[in-house]
């Protein structure tokens, strides 16, 4: 009889063996992987603080847009967050402001939703031109032509007017396609 006991007891034991070496394995891994989700998030602070670093870019002072209805070119500077690293007051693209009202002011971005080529802008015509396939787009930037290369019209941006300065909120979007798809 205690023999018997014995004997089952020994099988026993391996079973709870086994049991506690994956509980061990369980526990460990758990225990391991929070430092290491940690460690991911701070290796990839920088690309998190790019995206909130993204918003309103001051362009020009409202003086330097004259009120002629007509565009004119500024470029876009801002200080550029790459992965690891900070660039201060680089160009980052360029937009053409219109003033539509007193203290109005519209803002296309110059490049072209077909290709990615800069528009300019033709005053003897009164529109814009794109260089690369003969795209041309009214000055609030609808598309001017039937069977245009350019499968939308120019890219828009939000405008605030902060005292006797012009913002932006600047951003590139994809091209080739006929929605405004904003580059990442
Ligand atoms: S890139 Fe502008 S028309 Fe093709």
């Amino acid at each position: 009889m205690t023999n018997k006991s014995t004997s089952n007891d020994s099988e026993k034991l391996p079973r709870r063996g086994f049991f506690a070496r994956a509980t061990a394995i369980i526990i460990g891994g758990v225990v391991g992987i929070v430092p290491a989700i940690a460690g991911i998030l701070v290796f990839l602070d920088p690309l998190r603080r790019k995206a909130a670093a993204q918003g309103s870019i001051r362009v020009a002072s409202l003086r330097a847009v004259p009120n002629d209805g007509k565009p004119y070119k500024f470029p876009v500077v801002a200080s550029r967050v790459d992965a690891w690293n900070k660039f201060p007051d680089v160009p980052i693209g360029a937009v053409y402001l219109r003033r539509t009202g007193d203290r109005e002011i519209e803002a296309l971005n110059v490049v072209c939703p077909h290709a990615g080529c800069f528009v300019d802008f033709v005053p003897s015509r009164e529109c814009f031109l794109c260089p690369c396939h003969n795209s041309t787009f009214a000055l609030d930037g609808k598309i001017n032509q039937k069977n245009s290369p350019s499968p939308r019209p120019l890219d828009s941006m939000p405008v605030e007017i902060r005292g006797e300065d012009i913002y932006v909120q600047f951003q590139n979007f994809r091209s080739g396609v006929p929605e405004k798809v904003p580059q990442t």
